[in-house]
């Protein structure tokens, strides 16, 4: 991996030392001032937001991470105006229909998180769909985090154990860590090592709360739109510098005071 990066010099890459994260998180933000700032209406930056989303899946493949999760669209982003959210859904369709057939064609496994109540038919139909053509895939796994909201996640988590202790087949003490996460909509993924957030904000904002306890953040001054390959080559590479310790100590550190 290192090679094959370091050798294409359109990516410059300072340091790569083979730690390349298996799973990947990103905030797609700012779409809207990108478009404002050139005096385009906003649609027009969440269509170029698709643009860099195509190439950040080509780059995640060619770079081998293993899970990628892009936040397409939060349980909160309904309360936009009504024709934001339908030019979302619009795009949203449209993304799937024409880029499904290059997804399979290289492999990827489509996932698609968050609560399904009450979707339109239609783009239900397609996340379906896409999950159910790419489910034997074993490269790239896309999770497409729509109508995803962390809190209503966890507390969908807790109502499906609360039922099954109530009726009896759980026992309290069996709840642990491990058998919550198997309730949440990442069951069976590997907690995101990286989370990347554009437009220079620095919130989570109910992504992957359960599921970032331990992950490093990135935080990326420019626009989703202007989000490309050399810009996920560098967030890998800030990645690869950083010491992770999930709450222990590392061995040069043993012998001083360290916090988590
Ligand atoms: C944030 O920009 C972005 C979103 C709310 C949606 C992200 C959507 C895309 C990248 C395109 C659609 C995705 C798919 C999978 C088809 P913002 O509107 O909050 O920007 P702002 O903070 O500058 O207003």
């Amino acid at each position: 991996m290192r090679n094959m990066i370091e050798a294409n010099t359109a990516v410059k890459v300072r340091t790569w030392p083979g730690r390349v994260p298996a799973h990947v998180g990103i905030i797609m933000d700012g779409n809207g001032r990108w478009a404002l700032s050139r005096g385009l209406p906003r649609i027009e930056g969440h269509r170029r937001g698709v643009e860099a989303l195509r190439v950040t899946v080509r780059a995640a493949i060619e770079f081998g991470l293993r899970y990628l999760t892009v936040y397409s669209f939060s349980a909160e982003n309904w309360s936009r105006p009504i024709e934001e959210v339908s030019d979302l859904m619009g795009l949203l369709k449209r993304f799937i229909r024409h880029d499904l057939g290059e997804l399979q064609k290289a492999g990827v496994k489509v996932r698609v998180i968050g609560t399904r109540e009450n979707l339109n038919p239609e783009i239900l139909a397609l996340l379906e769909e896409a999950e159910a053509l790419t489910a034997a895939n074993t490269g790239l796994t896309l999770i497409v985090a729509f109508n995803y909201g962390s809190r209503q996640e966890i507390a969908a988590a807790a109502r499906m154990i609360a039922a099954k202790a109530a009726s009896g087949v759980l026992a309290p003490a069996e709840i642990d860590e491990d058998f919550f996460a198997e309730h949440l909509d990442t069951a069976g993924i590997p907690d995101p090592d990286l989370i990347i957030r554009t437009s220079g904000e620095q919130r989570l904002s109910n992504f992957l709360m359960w599921q970032a306890a331990y992950s490093e953040f990135v935080f990326v001054p420019i626009h989703w739109p202007d989000f490309d390959r050399q810009a996920l080559a560098d967030a890998l590479t800030e990645f690869s510098a950083r010491e992770r310790r999930f709450g222990g100590v590392t061995l040069s550190h043993q012998s001083a005071k360290v916090g988590g």
